[in-house]
């Protein structure tokens, strides 16, 4: 009989997390045996609750707000990624071993490629809106992907140069502009990502005019509740390919599946229809 694997995702809170939903959705249709919970761990109390994952037998866990950062420096070994991002999402245990990985940077790029499988990020301009814990980990998989350059725009322009400075990136590869001139800043981009809370359900909307963007530009909203932003409305209107934020959501947890459980699960319709209930 095959091993029954446990995992589940810690943060606090922890209710709104749509983890659970997704990863016992690929464990009933792969018909493996285990469980994936919501764990509700306070900050005071991580490395208790951690220890006791690993006393429980959990295969590993999720990371979510507020202990992505803190969690990484629980781990006995991080990943090169994670480490740039200076946050873990993901955490695989093995003989009582910590591992953390980053995955977001996966999540969002495949969500690109689900819509512009043919996009390729070699050598083209990307303009980052945000500079919070999202707008690493997408930084991180632009430069994977050998992005030409990455204008960074943050409201508070520090973060966006805390970011250039942590991730140790060569001068002109990531330029920070201004807040202020993310209208001009847009001409010659060949793709748009807002990864700030604005637009989010209960936040005001993203105020960004489309003059200068080029047609050919892909524009991505990470915020996925609603699922079709104000942004991405009038990326549409404007022309433009428009790139919702759910799948990254869904994306992000496939390696971390394929860590416990094996296999790198599909991400099917009927998923993305039950996470967006
Ligand atoms: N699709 C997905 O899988 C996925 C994954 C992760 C996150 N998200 C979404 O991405 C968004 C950001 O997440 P995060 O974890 O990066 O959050 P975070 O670390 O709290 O960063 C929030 C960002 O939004 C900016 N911001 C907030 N209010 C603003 C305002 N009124 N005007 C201008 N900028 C404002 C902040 O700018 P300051 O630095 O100036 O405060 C910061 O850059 C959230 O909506 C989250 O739900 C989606």
């Amino acid at each position: 009989m095959s091993e029954f694997i446990k995992a589940g995702v810690i943060g606090h809170p922890i209710t709104h997390s749509k983890s659970p939903l997704i990863h016992n959705y690929w464990i009933k249709a792969y018909g493996l045996q285990g469980s994936y919970e919501a764990i509700d761990i306070p900050p005071d109390d991580l490395e208790g609750g951690v220890k006791r994952l690993i006393d429980e037998g959990y295969t590993g866990f999720n990371v979510t707000v507020p202990h992505k950062e803190t969690a990484l420096s629980l781990c006995d070994k991080v990943e090169h990624n994670a480490q740039a991002i200076s946050a873990v999402n993901t955490v695989v245990i093995e003989d009582g071993k910590l591992h953390g990985l980053n995955t977001d940077g996966f999540g969002f790029l495949n969500n690109i490629w689900d819509t512009a499988p043919d996009f390729e990020f070699e050598k083209k301009r990307a303009v980052v809106l945000g500079a919070g814990g999202a707008a690493r980990a997408i930084i991180s998989g632009l430069i994977g992907e050998e992005i030409g350059q990455i204008i960074l725009i943050n409201r508070t322009r520090e973060k966006a140069e805390k970011i250039k400075d942590e991730m140790g990136f060569s001068s002109d590869l990531i330029i920070v502009g201004t807040w202020e001139l993310r209208h001009q800043i847009l001409e010659g981009a060949d793709l748009l990502i807002n990864t700030t809370s604005l637009g989010m359900e209960g936040q005001p909307a993203l105020d960004i005019d489309f003059g200068a963007l080029p047609k050919k530009a892909l524009v991505n909203d990470i915020v996925y509740a609603p699922l079709q932003t104000d942004l991405l409305k009038a990326a549409q209107e404007n022309g433009n390919v428009a790139i919702t934020g759910i799948g990254m959501l869904i994306h992000q947890a496939r390696p971390a599946f394929k860590e416990w459980f094996g296999l790198l699960p599909d991400v099917t319709d009927e998923l993305r229809s039950l996470v967006l209930k």
